[in-house]
């Protein structure tokens, strides 16, 4: 008998700018269906964003420590041309609500359009974090608001450290 053993490889894209308690539960969720998970942070710089790429990696990298299967990279340009190149043909988004829906069928069905052998999986975040958004934590966050539960405690303690909030 001849066994074969396919890595199963998905991809996890983002902005994660930071990383919330949503991002992480859809990338554990993600571990338990695939042998690799790599999160792909986008370098897009136009977003003003808190974190510069390399920040973002490092915190999500600590976040998933216990977690094998995850592997930080960054990309820029089109995301199929990531995918070809880690060799990888899963795409993984969360969705949160009817609302996210729309944007993430565009996306998915341009990613098939450039290349047919990308596919997209849509996966759902346990329900307590269906609320939970980068740009609303950061929001929050600003205005003196408690985050402590929608994100990881390293990413609480670089929001503390980078917009000076006590
Ligand atoms: O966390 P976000 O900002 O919703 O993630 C969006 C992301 C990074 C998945 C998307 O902007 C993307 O894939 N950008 C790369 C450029 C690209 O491939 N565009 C065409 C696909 S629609």
């Amino acid at each position: 008998m001849r066994y074969h053993y396919f890595m199963r490889a998905a991809v996890y894209p983002g902005s994660f700018d930071p990383l919330t308690n949503g991002h992480l539960d859809i990338i554990r969720r993600g571990t338990r269906l695939f042998d690799r998970v790599l999160v792909a942070v986008l370098e897009n710089e136009g977003k003003a964003p808190v974190f510069s790429v390399g920040e973002r990696m490092e915190l999500i990298a600590a976040c998933t420590r216990d977690m094998p299967a995850v592997e930080v990279h960054s990309f820029s340009g089109l995301l199929v041309d990531f995918m070809q190149r880690v060799g990888a043909s899963v795409v993984v988004r969360g969705i949160r609500a009817v609302s996210d829906y729309e944007y993430e069928l565009q996306m998915a069905l341009m990613n098939r359009e450039l290349n047919a052998g990308v596919e997209t999986i849509f996966m759902l975040p346990a329900v307590e974090y269906t609320y939970v958004s980068s740009r609303l934590v950061k929001e929050v966050f600003r205005l003196g608001g408690d985050i402590a539960r929608l994100v990881p405690p390293q990413v609480l303690e670089s929001l503390r450290a980078r917009l000076q909030v006590v």
